[in-house]
């Protein structure tokens, strides 16, 4: 029998760096161990604290069934509780928060709730792909506005085009940002919020990254308002949950109840133990403190040495990633796979494949390349001698 994939999954572009995947599993087998800075998934160990509360919650949960569509009441009181504390911002768990199973599915599923055909999107390239992927499904058109070292790495909001505008019903914002690592300065979001109001628009603030920040602690969107907004959040960095899929949506209770109605058509919640890890999770702190200064200390052995062979490096101020600007004559692509030779064996992340190409067909992530801070600290270390041995700085 034939089988046809939809319209919609047919085009859909495949990953763009075969041919870096490809040179990395053929030093594995050729027995190099390169170092891989490529996904952003923390190898730290998910904390103890976590990780005794799923295992109580299993059990304490034998016979619990399904869990609840929106989250226990325990977690949801623990997120405001947690989001007043930190950001002092003040929720009600009934109306004003929903647990997720991670980000990406609420950040992939939610244009559902809100997009008619044909509506747009804004999204940031480079950007993580479910802001545009999820537009798509929707059968929304997403719209590419640039976050470039030009531009702060913030949106232009001025510049975007009035045709668009007049269709647009949503902006996806990432801050502290992926990949940039830029905190967005505090006057950013009164006027994110007036331009948006002024435009009709909803305005999704990914905030999967609050937690990692290295000179002082990122705001949150909601301490400057609630009118027509949405939060996602996420403990996969914050404490090293990855692999729990486990977070929440929070803001205007009228995005909240359409998530709420969507989801419970979707899936069936985040089991209840592992709400019970994250409700661990966010009683503590020093996990989320030790963390950060793992992240500086890798942050800061890298960067100079980026530096040494002609990157210019933003100073990142939070979150996992360094996005050099690779050095002058050549392009990301070119610089990735200068790194994968067998000499230098490290991987990390062309620019141009974490960025969908603006209108004009340029590629905002062509000249960059990412590196996730993920291999320890020694590799680290070992990484930044091949690098500068790799173009003869030692
Ligand atoms: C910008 C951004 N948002 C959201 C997420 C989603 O995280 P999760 O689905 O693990 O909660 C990620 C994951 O890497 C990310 O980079």
């Amino acid at each position: 029998m034939e089988i046809r994939a939809s319209k919609r999954i047919q085009s859909l572009s495949g990953y763009p760096f075969a041919e870096i995947d490809r040179m990395a599993s053929e030093l594995r087998i050729g027995g190099f161990d390169p170092i891989d800075f490529g996904v952003g998934d923390p190898t730290e160990p998910t904390p103890d604290i976590v990780r005794k509360a799923v295992q109580a919650g299993v059990d304490a949960r034998a016979s619990a069934g399904y869990p609840s569509y929106v989250g226990d009441r325990s977690f949801r009181a623990a997120v405001a509780a947690w989001m007043e504390q930190r950001f002092n911002v003040r929720l009600d768990p009934e109306t004003e928060v929903c647990a997720t199973i991670g980000s990406k599915e609420a950040v992939f599923n939610f244009p559902n709730a809100i997009l008619d055909p044909g509506d747009v999107v804004l999204c940031p390239s480079p950007g993580y792909p479910p802001y545009n992927r999820g537009t798509l499904f929707a059968g929304g058109e997403p719209w590419y506005y640039p976050v470039t070292m030009e531009n702060g790495f913030l949106p232009n909001l001025d510049a975007l085009p009035a045709e668009v505008l007049a269709r647009a019903r949503m902006i996806w914002v990432n801050y502290p940002n992926s990949p940039s690592g830029t905190v967005a300065p505090d006057d950013f979001w009164p006027a994110l919020i007036e331009w948006a109001h002024s435009h009709r628009l909803i305005i999704g603030s990914d905030e999967a990254y609050t937690e990692v920040w290295f000179n002082r602690p990122p705001k949150s969107i909601l301490e400057f308002g609630r009118d027509g907004i949405i939060v996602f959040q996420s403990l996969s960095k914050r404490s090293n949950m990855t692999c729990h899929r486990v977070g929440w949506v929070c803001g205007d209770p009228r995005l909240v109840s359409l998530f709420k109605k969507l989801k419970t058509n979707i899936d069936s919640g985040t089991a209840t133990f592992i709400q019970d890890g994250a409700v661990a999770a966010l009683s503590d702190q020093a996990h989320v403190d030790a963390m950060r200064e793992v992240y500086r200390a890798k942050r800061d052995i890298l960067i100079p040495a980026l530096r040494d062979v002609g990157c210019v490096v933003p100073d990142s101020e939070a979150t996992l990633y360094l996005w050099p600007k690779v050095p002058e004559g050549m392009d990301g692509l070119e610089f990735a796979t200068r790194l994968l030779s067998r000499d230098v064996a490290i991987v990390c992340t062309p620019g141009a494949a974490l960025g969908e190409p603006l209108a004009d067909g340029t590629s905002p992530g062509r000249f960059h390349a990412r590196f996730a801070l993920v291999p320890s600290v020694e590799d680290c270390c070992r990484a930044a001698e091949r690098i500068r041995k790799a173009f003869g700085r030692i």
